[in-house]
């Protein structure tokens, strides 16, 4: 997720821009830049046509760049773009921050998403000479467009792109394959931005005499409330007095203007009351990419439309062959994390155990660093954690990396300190988490598990194609999956309605559902302060079946159709005790109806991936419970987001 802002108008752009970008932060902060048209600028002169300045870090430190140039007067334009970003392909840094150009400074484009075949693109245009100069995907949109717009473009259905900007980011969007919002400016157009989006939001902005773009509303609230929401592959072009709208053939098309009148921090939040119930709503999408940018489909024979998945690769990051050889090799996978990444590691132990068929050790990090722990060269050492950042993890990877052990880390943030020391990196492409309870990043983190414990249990032959094909498929369907959750939340909203004033609440689960109650019991902690344990459920009668009573809600998860009836006997202990009971499942023959308050439907498929979805009532119940008592979800009292110190 990245934030990008655009200005067409009379004023200098420069100031606007970064102005705007600021509102966009929260969408991404490893570095920023902008490009504007110079007003100076002119054949003769040596001056450059499009000043580009960008910057690693927060936006205040690209502002401090450009302060004495600004000062000068030396950036001087009306027309511009600029970008902050929060990085997936390329480490956080100068070069490879936002706008990209061609070789010749032509053309800036600054973008948002994901281009899926950015790699096959970067072959075919560096096999005619281009040379690239950062290891972004975006950077082969620029190229691509230098290219329509100098050679031609040759088999898109865009007849004449050689000297018109429109034209070949028309021909150019057909050439992309993935999610993108892109502004782009041409120094030979010095009147105008062209846009376009396909999946990543883009809105416009109409001002007197200006207009803008931006990936969100907050971004030019200041200036106008007229804005268009740009439509699946509309493309716009910004003119300072008018804009025009075309679809996705390049026709225009006309409409009217949306007024807003939702106050700058609700529309931060894409409208949704906190950051925790927008980055809930986020993570149908946070999976979708997070498993895209690995999964290898075959084309199916009719309309070369993707078909059914057949492989994982990890080859943007990773070295295949090192790779497969230290899959071959492993003798244990050994886990560490902490918090949220700890209880994904629980998951994940299930998960290698399951399906590669290798003993697994998972740990807190707190601990595992101080123990003395047996590692050993051939011991694959998983490390998970959102930030990259936390101080237990990463004393606990530099231990595993002085004892000869290969690193695989899992993190959200590339460039992360996390992800310089490790051998091997797998991103979760879950964008900037906000608030302090994590959610969209453990989904994701799941996922990153799943594909790796898959791959190894391909790579090693424990799973037969066909199987390692239907799991994969599985896999893709979790994404539509959480999205069915989410369209059906206000089940889960009125029981939070009746049971948010419980003094004691347990999670009960088994397997890989037991894991999943850790991270469930974890988010009502966090956000509601509601005493809240996960206990393995045969583990019930051996301790913590004392404290049932009245006061207590019993929450069990089971997706495991053939342990339902031993869940539905846990289930009939506590309920006889006093207990309300909730079952979160995926049965639909009515197992749980008799013993259970309330049953909480989630989609069936394969139960030891399946699993992974109970944890999204569970966020949804705690986020309700949280606002129900009055508390902040967002800023849960004593906890931060990263915990840099011991
Ligand atoms: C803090 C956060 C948790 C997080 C944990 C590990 O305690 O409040 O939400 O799970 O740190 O963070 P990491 O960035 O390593 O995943």
């Amino acid at each position: 997720m990245c934030g990008i802002v655009g200005y067409v108008g009379e004023k200098e752009a420069t100031p606007v821009l970064i102005n705007s970008l600021k509102k966009l932060e929260y969408r991404g902060y490893d570095s920023s830049g902008i490009a504007v048209i110079n007003s100076a600028w002119n054949e003769d002169s040596s001056d450059e046509a499009i000043i580009v300045r960008k910057c690693k870090g927060a936006i205040k430190f690209l502002e401090e760049k450009i302060e004495a140039e600004l000062v000068k007067g030396a950036i001087n334009g009306k027309v511009g773009i600029a970008h902050t970003r929060w990085a997936t392909h390329g480490e956080p840094s100068d070069l490879n921050a936002h706008p990209h150009t061609d070789v010749s400074g032509t053309i800036a484009v600054v973008h948002n998403g994901i281009i899926e075949n950015y790699g096959e693109l970067k072959a075919w245009l560096q096999s005619r000479g281009v040379v690239f100069k950062s290891q972004t995907d975006t950077e082969v949109i620029a190229h691509l467009l230098n290219y329509f717009y100098t050679q031609g473009a040759e088999g898109v259905r865009s007849e004449n792109t050689r000297g018109d900007i429109f034209a070949s980011v028309h021909a150019a969007r057909q050439k992309l394959v993935g999610s993108y919002a892109l502004g782009v400016i041409c120094k030979d157009f010095p009147d105008r931005l062209i846009c376009v989006r396909k999946e990543s939001p883009l809105i416009i902005g109409l001002g007197q005499n200006e207009n803008f773009i931006a990936s969100d509303v907050p971004a030019v609230l200041e200036y106008t409330r007229e804005v268009y929401f740009l439509e699946q592959d509309e493309m716009a072009v910004l003119y300072n007095d008018h804009v025009d709208l075309f679809n996705a053939y390049a026709e225009k098309v006309v409409r009217q203007p949306f007024h807003v009148d939702w106050d700058i921090s609700s529309a931060e939040k894409g409208g949704y009351a906190h950051f925790m119930l927008k980055e809930i709503h986020e993570q149908p999408k946070a999976l979708h990419d997070t498993l895209k940018a690995h999964l290898v489909t075959e084309k199916s024979a009719s309309g070369g439309k993707e078909g059914k998945p057949v492989a994982l690769s990890f080859s943007d990051e990773i070295n295949d062959a090192d790779f497969k050889k230290m899959i071959q090799n492993a003798k244990r996978i050994v886990i560490t994390a902490c918090g949220t990444a700890y209880h994904a590691g629980v998951v994940g132990k299930y998960a290698f155990e399951k399906f590669a068929r290798l003993p697994t050790n998972v740990d807190v990090a707190s601990e595992f660093r101080y123990r003395d722990p047996i590692l050993d060269k051939d011991d694959v050492f998983i490390v998970v954690s959102q930030s990259g950042e936390t101080a237990d993890t990463l004393a606990a990877l530099r231990l595993a990396k002085s004892r000869g052990a290969k690193i695989i880390a899992i993190t959200n943030c590339v460039g992360s300190t996390v992800s310089r020391e490790s051998d091997y990196v797998i991103y979760t492409l879950a964008g900037p988490e906000i608030a302090v309870a994590s959610t969209k990043a453990y989904t994701t983190q799941l996922m990153c598990l799943y594909m790796l414990a898959l791959c190894f249990g391909s790579e090693r032959g424990v799973l037969s194609r066909a199987e390692f094909e239907r799991l994969l498929t599985e896999l893709e369907s979790i994404s539509d999956k959480a999205q069915n959750i989410l369209d059906n939340k206000t089940e889960i909203q009125k029981f939070a309605s009746k049971q948010f004033n419980k003094s004691k609440i347990f999670y009960i689960g088994r397997q890989f559902d037991s894991a999943n109650s850790l991270e469930s019991a974890m988010k009502l902690k966090e956000d509601s302060y509601m005493h809240c344990e996960a206990f393995a459920a045969g583990e019930l009668k051996h301790g913590p079946i004392a404290l049932v009573d009245k006061d207590t809600l019993v929450i069990a998860i089971a997706t495991e159709p053939s342990l339902y009836e031993k869940l539905a006997s846990n289930i009939i202990e506590v309920k006889s005790r006093g207990a309300a009971t909730m079952v979160i499942t995926s049965d639909t023959s009515g197992a749980f109806d008799s013993c259970c308050d309330s049953v909480i439907q989630i989609p069936s498929g394969e139960s030891a991936l399946e699993s992974m979805l109970s944890v999204i009532p569970a966020q949804l119940f705690a986020y309700y419970c949280s606002v129900l008592r009055g508390n902040d979800p967002d800023k849960p009292r004593n906890l931060a987001k990263s915990v840099t110190v011991e």
